[in-house]
């Protein structure tokens, strides 16, 4: 049996518990020594992080002064390595030449833009994710950036929610192993290095968790939810040395997370012995008035500021406000040197005050992004696709196809084909479905574009022009989804079908009845319900980045063989959402022969596709894990083992996954929870052993004594393919 290895990315979790100092940061010399001449005003302006895009009534003015006279610590939103070098040197003229922050959200690459964060997710690949924030962050600081607004942790079970493009996924475990390795992509090796950045992680709370997929929203949650759903991606985060957290913008439990002392300071700092620095989101001390939280501007600013959050992000209230609040004695100075200790500390870490631009420059890398690192955006991509259906193996294309017809409003869309928070990603650098596929299939393949309408509408003209050009075609390709901006902050929906016509335009051409492919272009989970029972084949492209259509091409003619797996369940319907692989059992498990039993009168109660899941051009079977011991005690691990064999014609990757269930438990736990994961390539006719580790922690959680832990019993162990497709063995845990 070929290789045989553990793994124990299970055991990770264990760190989800266990304390630590307060995170102070060690006395720096050069930091004292400015923290003993700045005035008040200048120490507030440490904590002062401003937008350098002119919003609001900001504007170049206010900013010039600001920096001038050191009332501003940071700026976020500076494109570009010049506007980056001026804004340092004018801080360089203040008083005591404190350099600044540069802050911008890079959010899935900087020039070479690498597929979403969901899609990424879907690639299940640590390694891949790491290599692509290290790609990015090296990117970024060429330009003078030095703190990334990443990566976005927000666990999303609510594919109404636009932002769940940004995230990491339904999983709490598969979240905590992404917050790893993007930290440790965006920090490499340590914060000297020229080429590493800030990782400021977002948003930190339970930001996923909100109401009717609205953003900025709160369900109201329980401190298990919190704990066991939101919180693990952050403290991976931190364990794995992240030097920034953005508080959320919501309100979970009713105290808004900027706001929330419990949230800022006792887990974060005091559990988790924290030292970085917290910022808020955009304005969100302002906004506690809106909440009904604060009185005013300076009950916001006060608030905040007792809650943990050194670095107010644009609403000013610390800068108009905090000064006063020390000079009444309402804040002590004391207080106010810590956060600035913090502030100049991590300044001193990037290397700052040795040099503004860490050695960025002096011209800006000239040209497109670097060859290697769109082969990179472009290995990435191919690995986040999923192939949700391929009836009659429609896919990959047959080598005998003289026409092709690409129809539909995403076929030629390079900023679609981008995906929302792009970074400095150039459209025309963007490689579309259309270009892909002309590139790959060559001067042979004629192939016929036909938008057939706009994610808005279509025609009945424009369908029909749709229809006629797939009639003589051999192969038809329908690019459809969603825009660019129908995802991502500002973009929930109540509706996740198709958006515009788009059903309708497929219908007409899938009526042809010739061999289709749908590929969809989507930064959340769609209904794909009637598209499923009409078309023979579905490929999930997310937005894949810059070279999208390279990615997407190569994949369709077979060069390589997908593999991306959801990191989110599929809908049937909207109205079964929240739908997620780990939802808790009832009283009354579902049984379609009982209406007394949890489920819906209308709609099934299972999803369209389950978490996990995903085709390829491979088949694999799956045996029954076995585990090498009946019994687990404290300070032990069992090693669960599956055969794995290819039993297709070609070469192909499979994600073994493994979840699972204390069958017995005074909180009663989910059916399954997903608890481990190993990408495995095998070779036509090849078996594989994977290892697995199991230890008390893998199935521990939040009891209600306060502390996490697992209860004696029987635990199931599950390993398959996908959440649903699963076999099982049990072990009894005896602490
Ligand atoms: C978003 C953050 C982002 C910030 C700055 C906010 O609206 O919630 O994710 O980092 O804007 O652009």
């Amino acid at each position: 049996m070929p290789l045989r290895r553990v793994h124990l990315a299970a055991l990770a979790l264990a760190c989800l518990w266990g304390g630590g100092a307060h995170g102070e940061p060690a006395r720096n010399e050069r930091v004292e020594a400015l923290i003993a001449q700045m005035t008040l005003e200048e120490k507030v302006g440490q904590l002062n992080m401003v937008s350098f895009v002119p919003t609001h009534e900001t504007s170049f003015e206010p900013i010039a002064k600001g920096l001038k006279d050191g009332t501003i610590g940071g700026l976020f939103n500076v494109h570009g390595l010049e506007t980056a070098r001026r804004m340092q040197e004018r801080a360089g003229e203040s008083r005591l030449k404190i350099p600044l922050f540069l802050a911008l959200d890079v959010v899935h690459g900087y020039r070479a833009i690498f597929p979403t964060p969901l899609a990424q997710a879907a690639s299940f690949d640590m390694e891949a994710i790491r290599r692509a924030e290290r790609i990015a962050a090296s990117e970024a600081t060429a330009d003078g950036v030095n703190m990334l607004l990443t990566p976005m942790l927000d666990v999303t079970r609510d594919a109404r929610w636009g932002r769940v493009v940004e995230g990491v996924g339904e999983s709490a475990f598969l979240a905590s192993r992404i917050a790893e390795a993007r930290v440790a992509g965006v920090q490499g090796d340590g914060l000297r290095a020229k080429d590493a950045a800030v990782a400021c992680v977002k948003h930190f709370g339970a930001n996923g968790a909100v109401e009717g997929g609205r953003d900025y929203t709160a369900a109201d949650l329980s401190e298990r939810a919190i704990r066991e759903t939101y919180l693990p991606p952050f403290q991976a985060a931190v364990d794995a040395g992240a030097r920034c957290m953005m508080a959320a913008f919501n309100a979970p439990d009713g105290v808004p997370s900027i706001a929330n002392p419990r949230l800022l300071t006792d887990i974060l700092r005091g559990e988790w012995g924290f030292g970085g620095v917290v910022m808020s989101d955009f304005e969100a001390i302002d906004e506690l008035l809106a909440h009904g939280y604060a009185a005013d501007q300076r009950d916001a600013a006060r608030l905040a500021f007792a809650a943990g959050a050194e670095i107010d992000m644009q609403s000013s209230a610390y800068a108009q406000e905090l000064p006063n609040l020390v000079r009444n004695g309402v804040v002590k100075e004391a207080a106010l040197d810590a956060a600035v200790r913090r502030v100049l500390t991590l300044k001193a870490e990037l290397g700052l005050f040795d040099d503004p631009m860490r050695g960025a420059g002096p011209d800006a890398p000239a040209g497109p992004p670097a060859a290697e690192n769109m082969a990179a955006a472009q290995a990435l991509a191919e690995q986040s696709f999923v192939l949700l259906k391929n009836e009659k193996r429609v896919l990959p294309f047959s080598p005998d196809i003289r026409k092709l017809a690409l129809i539909g409003p995403l076929g030629n869309s390079p900023a679609d084909t981008l995906g929302p928070w792009a970074g400095r990603g150039e459209p025309e650098e963007t490689v579309t479905l259309k270009m892909g596929l002309e590139r790959r299939l060559g001067p042979d393949v004629e192939v016929a574009f036909t938008p057939g309408g706009t994610t808005d509408g279509s025609r009945d003209e424009e369908i029909a022009a749709a229809v006629e050009s797939a009639r003589d075609a051999d192969m038809v390709v329908l690019a459809l989804g969603e825009r660019f901006d129908q995802s991502g902050e500002g973009s929930s929906r109540a509706d996740l079908e198709l958006a515009g016509d788009q059903m309708k335009l497929a219908t007409a051409v899938l009526a042809l009845g010739k061999p289709t492919v749908a590929v969809i272009f989507a930064g959340r989970p769609l209904v794909l319900t009637e598209l499923a029972a009409k078309a023979p084949a579905i490929l999930y492209a997310w937005q894949p980045g810059s070279m999208g259509g390279t990615a997407l091409a190569r994949t369709l003619t077979g060069d390589v063989n997908p593999s991306g797996r959801l990191p989110m369940t599929f809908p049937r319907a909207v109205g079964q959402v929240p739908i997620h692989h780990d939802m808790r059992p009832t009283g009354r498990p579902f049984d379609p022969e009982d209406p007394y039993t949890t489920g819906y009168r209308d709609e099934a109660y299972t999803p369209l596709y389950p978490f996990g899941f995903g085709l390829g051009y491979a088949d694999f079977s799956y045996n029954a894990p076995k585990l090498d011991r009946a019994a687990l005690r404290d300070g032990e691990t069992a090693v669960a083992s599956v055969v794995v064999a290819n039993t297709g014609k070609r070469a192909g990757t499979t994600v073994v996954q493994l979840y699972v269930r204390p069958k017995l438990a005074r909180i009663a736990r989910p059916a399954k929870e997903l608890r481990g994961f190993v990408r495995v390539t095998l070779q036509p006719g090849e078996a594989r052993t994977v290892e697995m580790a199991v230890t008390p922690e893998t199935f521990a959680y939040w009891r209600s004594a306060q502390a996490y832990g697992a209860t004696a019993g029987p635990v199931e162990i599950m390993t398959g393919p996908n959440a649903e497709e699963l076999k099982s063995t049990t072990v009894d845990y005896r602490p």
